[in-house]
């Protein structure tokens, strides 16, 4: 893996499925004084990610996938990476799982939010599951990536409580507010 310091920016690329208020951050992120990155591309599983406007708003290059075939298109955008010579991927909402010859052969370093306190709640409904179980905490982590799904090292996590009023709608919308200040928190200690 290289190592991601250095004066230039690193070319990054935000991969999204959805509303993309995380890539929305992590853009105004890239606007601040000593950024370590820039955002060159946004890839999507779907031309139906809201998200997709914020490229057009911010003039970023987006390619849509569809994942029909995945290894197919694991192929087509490993080749759109080395093609636009991006060294670093952010998970942004990304609903697709990355295959491990995916991560293998990407040259660079990837890293995921995911909306729990990982190692608890992996995979979906994350705060419905946090909620049922009567826990007092709910969160955001921001994880690298690796084969096993949402199991890679932890790079930054922040906790949100839960109250008797919460339900997983509410709980959300708690959490996301936390994802936008751990998300560009856990960039700059990754380049630190
Ligand atoms: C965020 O809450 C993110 O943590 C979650 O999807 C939401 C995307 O919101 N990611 C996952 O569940 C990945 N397993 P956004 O599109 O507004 O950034």
């Amino acid at each position: 893996m290289e190592k991601l310091t250095g004066l230039k920016k690193t070319k990054t690329a935000v991969f999204i499925s959805g509303k993309g208020s995380n890539l929305k951050n992590l853009i105004n992120f890239t606007k601040i004084k000593n950024t370590p990155i820039s955002i060159d591309l946004i890839v999507s599983n779907t031309h139906l990610a809201k998200g997709l406007k914020f490229a057009n708003q911010f003039k970023i290059k987006k390619k849509i996938f569809n994942f029909k075939n995945p290894e197919n298109t694991e192929k087509k955008i490993l080749l759109l990476l080395k093609k636009e010579k991006i060294k670093f991927i952010c998970l942004a909402g990304f609903m697709k799982i990355l295959s491990k010859e995916f991560i293998r052969k990407f040259n660079g370093v990837i890293i995921n939010i995911h909306p729990s306190l990982l190692p608890k709640y992996k995979g979906i409904n994350t705060h419905n599951r946090a909620i049922k179980n009567k826990d007092k905490f709910a969160g955001c982590t921001v994880h690298y990536v690796t084969a096993k799904l949402d199991s890679g090292e932890k790079v930054l996590q922040r906790k949100v409580k839960i109250t008797a009023e919460d339900n997983p709608a509410s709980l959300a919308k708690k959490v996301l507010k936390q994802e936008h200040k751990l998300y560009p928190a856990a960039i700059m200690k990754i380049f630190n």
